[in-house]
């Protein structure tokens, strides 16, 4: 039985990237959990979609922050799974909220040299909304200078069920030996199969937990659970978190030499 791997020439891995020149200490993939907008709003009395908007334009911020401290793929976690148990009000909001971000914001993330993808699973989002996705991702496609992965409709464990579920059909159709399976060949069929694995996940508000986010891919990741709510993350915080990052020893299992 033939084994077809990878599933596409783009494909790479955390290992087969290279290390970042140019700022040796910095983490080359950095992964945000963005908490807290609600209770930003609701501590100035405010309703909830108001820190939404706050949060939005932190993201704008962190992004434009990446090329000045090194890091080179930034993911962030805009919607789960899960998230569709909350008011109607609230996510009807959050969608226009990403509709808006992506028309707006597509001119100068392509000056910028920002490359947009999504992860997530599509099919339950508006037709709208997928369009603008499709066509942000196509519009900023040839572009290198920071990697934005935005998480829409993403669950870790959703990702790893389709993964399998496609994985399985590839399988049964002959184009994969089951024997050939190894940790490598699931990495290829997750949503991140193009990202090297991050380096350091961010959790703002307090909360310490990783709520279904990247499960495979933070394995060995470093983590920063920080009291800050979204709406207030800046810049200078960023910055700080990434040089505490370059003073960590991280061992990968390893004993140190
Ligand atoms: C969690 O805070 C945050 C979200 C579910 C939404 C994150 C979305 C943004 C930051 C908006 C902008 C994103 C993009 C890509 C334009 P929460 O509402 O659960 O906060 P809480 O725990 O205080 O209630």
């Amino acid at each position: 039985m033939a084994v077809i791997l990878p599933l596409s020439a783009d494909v790479k891995t955390g290992a087969d990237m290279p290390a970042n020149a140019e700022h040796p200490g910095a983490p080359r993939h950095v992964a945000i959990i963005m908490d807290g907008n609600g209770r930003w709003a609701t501590m100035r009395g405010r309703p909830r979609l108001f820190g939404h908007h706050a949060g939005a334009k932190r993201v704008r911020e962190i992004v434009r922050a990446c090329p000045d401290v090194g890091v080179k793929y930034l993911t962030i976690f805009a919607f789960s799974t899960e998230n569709w148990k909350r008011t109607q009000v609230e996510v009807a909001g959050l969608m226009s909220l990403f509709r808006r971000y992506i028309t707006r914001e597509a001119r100068d993330l392509l000056a910028e040299g920002v490359r947009v993808r999504f992860i997530g699973d599509r099919v339950r989002l508006d037709t709208k909304l997928q369009k603008l996705m499709d066509e942000l991702e196509s519009l900023t496609k040839a572009n290198e200078k920071v990697h934005l992965t935005i998480a829409i409709n993403y669950g870790g464990r959703d990702e790893v069920a389709r993964a399998t579920k496609r994985l399985a059909e590839d399988v049964a159709a002959g184009r994969l030996d089951p024997a050939a399976v190894n940790e490598e060949t699931l990495p290829r069929y997750l949503d991140t199969c193009v990202l090297p694995d991050p380096d350091l996940v961010i959790r703002t508000s307090g909360e310490a937990r990783i709520s279904n986010f990247l499960l495979w891919q933070s394995a060995y990741a470093e983590y920063e659970f920080i009291d800050t709510l979204w709406p207030d993350f800046s810049a200078g915080e960023f910055t700080k978190l990434l040089v505490n990052f370059g003073s960590r020893e991280r061992r990968f299992g390893a004993i140190p030499a």
